[in-house]
């Protein structure tokens, strides 16, 4: 079937994972991917599927309602996955009102645009799909021991089976909003205004909220490409308080995965919640990077252990987090495809056999470049 799919953000780390597997995968659908080109948008993420015929790329800003009527009326958007946001929390702490702005006006200017166009067609909503991508972190933090005093982490890939004892010790999709981060704050006002349209206008909508993501294509103010990057370099691994708080990691191209899937067979309404059972305390994380990364470039055990450096806290800094993707997995099917370790393995072997795209982005040369080649939509 022929569709018109707009995907907001392609240029970012999970986008692009995302419109390169809708570009491979559906030769018959046109993918349009709207991005304003920030900082972490970089299209040199897509230079593999830039030439196909069924991409095209916009840049632009979802805030501005104009440009979006214009986006989704000229191109016939019938479905749209909305992943375009400011997605780094300490980014959040510093300058909260750009976050406001995207996530929130961004998202709801999508909406009303996708609304305006969708209502003006013969057929009205049937057909259509609006489905925004969004975080574990709306939920707010568990803490880092469960009623019975079990210190987390409660879940790994061969545990997973026995979390639901644990209960509430979980993000479920019933579980309560409860945000703390500007950054975790703006992204459940526009979960909020997602519903809200389904709710008032009867638009067709879908919402999930996903785990900390890891693979290639990150930019470097998150943890996991920071530390390879540092470590590489030989520089400090800045560890915010005792390192102590938890998250759970899902490789990305299974996120990706995950959003095929839903777009595609989930139920209109519905919240999934996405997730692999796979929580780790950060401190524990960076040593398997470290440990990875030495024996990667041949060097002794421990050689780069050294580096961790305690820096100050994250103010309001989550302790923990994880996911119960249970929904997913008995509704839909899905399962994380990549054992934890092959995926750290993956990641870093990417990282390190990728230091031109890394140098690039440490030397600010790619947004030089592309501001250049795209000055407006
Ligand atoms: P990212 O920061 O790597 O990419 C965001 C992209 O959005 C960039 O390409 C940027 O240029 C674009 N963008 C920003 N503001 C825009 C605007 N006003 N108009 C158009 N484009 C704009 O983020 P990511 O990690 O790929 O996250 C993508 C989505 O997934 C976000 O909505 C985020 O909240 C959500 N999410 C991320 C994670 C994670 O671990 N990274 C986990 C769960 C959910
Ligand atoms: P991050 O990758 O920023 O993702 P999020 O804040 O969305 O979970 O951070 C992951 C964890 O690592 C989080 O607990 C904060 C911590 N962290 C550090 O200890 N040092 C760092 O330099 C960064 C970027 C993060």
């Amino acid at each position: 079937m022929k569709r018109n799919i707009l995907i907001t953000g392609g240029a970012g780390f999970i986008g692009n994972h995302v419109v390169r597997l809708f570009v491979n995968k559906y030769p018959d659908y046109n993918i349009v991917n709207l991005d304003k080109l920030t900082y972490a948008g970089n299209l040199a993420n897509l230079k593999d599927i830039e030439n196909k015929p069924n991409y095209t790329f916009i840049k632009g800003d979802i805030a501005d309602l104009e440009d979006m009527r214009r986006v989704i009326t000229g191109h016939k958007i019938d479905g749209i996955i909305h992943l375009a946001a400011e997605s780094h929390v300490d980014r959040s702490i510093k300058d909260p009102f750009t976050f406001a702005r995207t996530n929130v006006m961004g998202t709801l200017s999508l909406l009303q645009a996708a609304k305006e166009y969708w209502e003006s067609c013969p057929e009205k909503y049937e057909g259509k799909l609006f489905y925004h991508i969004s975080t574990d972190e709306v939920y707010g933090a568990l803490e880092l021991t469960n009623p019975e005093g079990i210190p987390a982490p409660f879940t790994t890939k061969a545990s997973a089976g026995e979390h639901e004892a644990y209960g509430s010790e979980f993000f479920l999709e019933t579980t309560k909003y409860n945000p703390h981060s500007p950054y975790s704050a703006s992204k459940a006002s526009s979960d909020h205004f997602v519903r809200a349209y389904h709710d008032t206008y009867g638009m067709p909508t879908l919402v999930t909220n996903c785990s900390n993501n890891y693979g290639p294509y990150q930019f470097p103010e998150k943890l996991i490409p920071l530390f390879i990057n540092n470590i590489r370099h030989g520089k400090p691994l800045p560890v915010y308080g005792k390192g102590e708080n938890v998250r759970d990691w899902l490789y990305v191209e299974d996120h990706a995965r995950a959003i095929d899937l839903i777009f595609h067979s989930g139920n209109v309404a519905e919240t999934y919640n996405i997730g692999g059972f796979n929580e780790w305390k950060n401190i524990d994380l960076i040593k398997v990077i470290i440990k990875t990364v030495d024996r990667l470039l041949g060097n002794p055990e421990g050689h780069s252990e050294h580096l961790i450096t305690y820096v100050t806290d994250r103010l309001g800094h989550d302790m923990r987090y994880a996911i119960d993707s249970r929904k997913l997995q008995s509704e839909l099917g899905w399962e994380p495809s990549l054992q934890f370790e092959e995926g750290i393995e993956k990641t870093v072997r990417w990282y390190l056999d990728n230091q031109d795209w890394m140098d690039n982005i440490t030397s600010g040369a790619y947004a030089k470049y592309y501001e250049e080649m795209y000055k407006s939509i």
